[in-house]
């Protein structure tokens, strides 16, 4: 690793550094004893930067100081850790470590309380969730984060790190066949609905919640990625846009009168079997839905349908997304 090249000279550096800062911290110590505490006493987080950067930190977090679930190295197999992209942390002049972890200079020095001299990231540290993010909004505010403020996981006060992991070469929530298990820690709900017989194929990995969803937020109901959740559905399902000659009125008013997007344990998603559903709007009148009783359907007028068989009103009206065709009014062809 390179920077066991600047060790040496990072650890006389380091010795110089420890003496003048921990008489510093224990000044601060004896004179600020009455008053109310004061950002930089000891055990408080430091305002200045380590001078030497990532050098002094590797001094102690090295590969000994890895645990089974954490490796410090891991940030370098990350995009974080390239040096040649500028906007990086290891970019040319970035903060290093501390541009996650704040200003590390006291925390290196002081010998007592670690844990209090730095923002670990972690959900245990001092820092509010909000405070944490704010270290990842410095460079990540733009782009699909525009409605992180005001979203339903910055409301419920969720930190950037409870979805993603950093010291890894491979963050699970970015891979699809991956993400939906780190949602589901919280979402048991959608766990359940999709394991049902009828689902996205999410399960299989082919599919992820944010092909539908922005966990970072967005201005629509349920943090979808498009204005309405018609224009979501489109964006795979594009040939029940429209328009049609002949429309079904509530395809094109909103598709989760019939549909649900998560799961059913009806063919399809429906929300409803399709007997029910259908006649939930439409009366029964005329179009029984028992097959092969006495009732008579339209064009049937010799006794019960036998293509009402499973409910099977689209056994007839097949085109329930709506028809393009001249004579498709009743949506049957
Ligand atoms: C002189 C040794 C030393 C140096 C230098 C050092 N640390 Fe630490 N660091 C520690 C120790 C010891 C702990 C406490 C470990 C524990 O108690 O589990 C710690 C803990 C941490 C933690 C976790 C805190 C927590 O709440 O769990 C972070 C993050 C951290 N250090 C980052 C840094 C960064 C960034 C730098 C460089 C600016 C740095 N350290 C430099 C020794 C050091
Ligand atoms: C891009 C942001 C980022 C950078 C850069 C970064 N870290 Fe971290 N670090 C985190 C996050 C987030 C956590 C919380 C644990 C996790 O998600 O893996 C963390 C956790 C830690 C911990 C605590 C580990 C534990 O579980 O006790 C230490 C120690 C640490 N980092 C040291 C460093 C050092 C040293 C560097 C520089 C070589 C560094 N970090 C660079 C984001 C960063
Ligand atoms: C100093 C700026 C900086 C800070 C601070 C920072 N990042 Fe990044 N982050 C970057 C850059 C640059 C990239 C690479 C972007 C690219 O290559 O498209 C990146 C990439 C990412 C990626 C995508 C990784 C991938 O493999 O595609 C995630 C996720 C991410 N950052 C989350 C975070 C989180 C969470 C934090 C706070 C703990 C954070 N970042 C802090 C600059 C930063
Ligand atoms: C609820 C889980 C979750 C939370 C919380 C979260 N993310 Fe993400 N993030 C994701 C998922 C899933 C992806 C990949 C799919 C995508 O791009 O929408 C992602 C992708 C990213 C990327 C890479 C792609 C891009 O959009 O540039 C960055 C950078 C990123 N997140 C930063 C952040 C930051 C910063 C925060 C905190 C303000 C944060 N994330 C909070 C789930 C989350
Ligand atoms: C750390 C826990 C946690 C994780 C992980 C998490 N969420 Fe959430 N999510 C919440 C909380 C809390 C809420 C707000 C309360 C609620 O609606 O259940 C929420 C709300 C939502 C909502 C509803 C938004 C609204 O406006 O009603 C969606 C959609 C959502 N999350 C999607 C996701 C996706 C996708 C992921 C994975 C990429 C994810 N969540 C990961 C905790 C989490
Ligand atoms: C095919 C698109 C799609 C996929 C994939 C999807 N969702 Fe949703 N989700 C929706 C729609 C649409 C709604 C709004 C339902 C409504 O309001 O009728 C929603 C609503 C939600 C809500 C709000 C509560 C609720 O049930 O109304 C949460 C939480 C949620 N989804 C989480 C997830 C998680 C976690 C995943 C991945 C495991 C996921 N969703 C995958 C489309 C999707
Ligand atoms: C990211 C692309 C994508 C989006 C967005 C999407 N779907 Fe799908 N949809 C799929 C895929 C892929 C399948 C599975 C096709 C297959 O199995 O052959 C599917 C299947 C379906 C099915 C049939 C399920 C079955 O069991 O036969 C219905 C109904 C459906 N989607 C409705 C919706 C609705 C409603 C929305 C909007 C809330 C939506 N889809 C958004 C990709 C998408
Ligand atoms: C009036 C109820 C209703 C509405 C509203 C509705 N659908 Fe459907 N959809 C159905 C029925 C019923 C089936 C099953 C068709 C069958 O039995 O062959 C179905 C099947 C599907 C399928 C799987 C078979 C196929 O045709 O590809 C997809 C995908 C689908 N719908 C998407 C959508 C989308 C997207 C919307 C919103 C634009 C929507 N549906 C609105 C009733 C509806
Ligand atoms: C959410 C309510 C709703 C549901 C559910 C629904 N429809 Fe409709 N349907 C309508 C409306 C509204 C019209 C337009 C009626 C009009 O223009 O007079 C319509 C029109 C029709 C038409 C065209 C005939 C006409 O009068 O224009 C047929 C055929 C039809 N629906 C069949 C079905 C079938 C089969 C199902 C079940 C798969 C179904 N509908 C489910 C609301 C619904
Ligand atoms: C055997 C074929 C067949 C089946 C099965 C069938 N229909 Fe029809 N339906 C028709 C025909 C033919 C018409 C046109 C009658 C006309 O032109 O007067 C029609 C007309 C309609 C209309 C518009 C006129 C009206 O009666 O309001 C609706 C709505 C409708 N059907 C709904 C349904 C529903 C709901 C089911 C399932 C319970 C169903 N259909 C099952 C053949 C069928």
């Amino acid at each position: 690793m390179k920077f066991a090249r600047f060790a040496a000279l990072a650890a006389l550096v380091f010795a110089s550094l420890v003496s003048t800062q921990v008489l510093a911290a224990d000044e601060a110590s004896t004179t600020s004893a009455s008053a109310p505490a004061v950002p930089g006493a000891v055990g408080e987080p430091g305002t200045t930067y380590s001078k030497h950067g990532a050098d002094t930190c590797l001094e102690c977090h090295d590969a000994d100081a890895d645990t089974p679930t954490f490796t410090t190295a891991g940030i370098f197999k990350g995009k974080h850790g390239q040096r040649r992209n500028s906007h990086s942390p290891f970019g040319q002049g970035g903060l290093q470590c501390e541009a996650c972890h704040g200003p590390g200079d006291r925390h290196a020095t002081q010998k007592t309380k670690r844990t209090l001299t730095i923002a670990s990231q972690k959900p245990n540290s001092f820092q509010t969730p909000a405070q944490r993010n704010e270290a990842c909004l410095t460079c990540h505010q733009g782009s699909t984060r525009n409605a992180w403020h005001g979203g339903a996981h910055d409301r419920a006060q969720l930190a950037c790190t409870d979805c993603h992991k950093l010291h890894t070469d491979h963050d699970p929530v970015l891979t699809k066949k991956t993400e939906a298990e780190v949602c589901f820690r919280c979402h048991k709900e959608q766990r359940t609905q999709f394991q049902k017989p009828s689902t996205h194929p999410v399960s299989q990995g082919l599919m992820a919640c944010s092909d539908c969803h922005n966990p970072h937020g967005s201005g629509a109901q349920a943090m979808l990625n498009k204005p309405t959740l018609n224009q979501t559905c489109f964006s795979c399902h594009a040939e029940k846009r429209g328009p049609m000659l002949w429309e079904h009125a509530p395809v094109s008013e909103d598709c989760a009168l019939c549909h649900t997007s998560h799961g059913s344990v009806r063919p399809a998603l429906l929300s409803k079997s399709p007997t029910m559903l259908c006649q939930s709007c439409h009366s029964v009148a005329g179009h029984p839905a028992v097959a092969r009783t006495g009732a008579a359907l339209p064009g049937n007028s010799g006794g019960g349908s036998i293509f009402l068989i499973n409910g099977g009103c689209t056994n007839c009206h097949s085109q329930i997304h709506g028809s393009n065709h001249p004579a498709g009014a009743m949506l049957m062809r």
